[in-house]
């Protein structure tokens, strides 16, 4: 399973990317708008940190104006993902890049079906956003198993990149469905590695060390 940072936040990805934790980025306007950055040279910085796939997000919504978009990211590193929201304009758009070997990435997704019509356009990535989800009253970690379902039982090559992560009990129900991807926020990332088993261990394991001659 991969993880990657969903953040616009160079420092936040340097530091995961140093630690050997995560595989990419994933980024959007929301974050982009967090950092109070020029998004272009937000996204080519990431490129120079991190070697894995990095997602730029488009805001054109027709055609023209999102493959323009595409293009115009696509030939910023080799390493980046377009990402663009689940209409039936872009899976054109998906289609077109795919024919081209143009990684892409389909988000704002909330239903298995909007999984397949993304699969079938030839999409690298897919991103369900799991707590929007429940936060209507949906069961976000339910869509995932099926969308699991369906790209296995046709084989689907696209790969389920699990979005609008909040805890750690995402991260975990994602990998035992087996979702090829997680995107965390660092907070999310910090709260994997704690546990108050561990602090007590390291706490008992110094005071012990005091008492060992030296
Ligand atoms: O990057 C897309 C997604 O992970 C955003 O999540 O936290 O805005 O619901 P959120």
């Amino acid at each position: 399973m991969e993880f990657f940072l969903d953040t616009a936040d160079t420092k936040e990805i340097k530091e995961c990317w140093d630690m050997g934790v995560i595989d990419g980025v994933t980024t959007n306007p929301s974050l982009a708008a967090k950092t109070g950055r020029n998004y272009d040279e937000t996204i080519k910085e990431i490129a120079t940190i991190v070697d894995g796939p990095i997602s730029a997000e488009t805001v054109s919504l027709d055609y023209e104006g999102m493959l323009k978009e595409a293009y115009h990211f696509a030939k910023m590193h080799k390493n980046i993902v377009i990402k663009v929201p689940m209409t039936l304009t872009a899976m054109k758009v998906v289609k077109k890049l795919a024919s081209e070997g143009i990684k892409t990435n389909v988000t704002l997704l909330f239903s298995p079906n909007q999984a397949l019509l993304a699969a079938k356009a030839g999409a690298t990535y897919v991103s369900p956003f799991v707590v929007r989800f429940d936060d209507i009253s949906e069961e976000g970690m339910l869509l995932i198993e099926h969308i699991r379902q369906i790209y296995d039982n046709y084989e689907f090559k696209t790969k389920i990149l699990v979005a609008s992560i909040r805890n750690p009990i995402h991260v975990r129900d994602s990998a035992l469905i087996g979702a090829d991807v997680a995107t965390i926020p660092y907070s999310v990332i910090k709260q994997l590695a704690n546990h108050p088993l561990t602090d007590i261990g390291i706490e008992k394991f110094l005071k012990d060390w005091e008492k060992v001659p030296k």
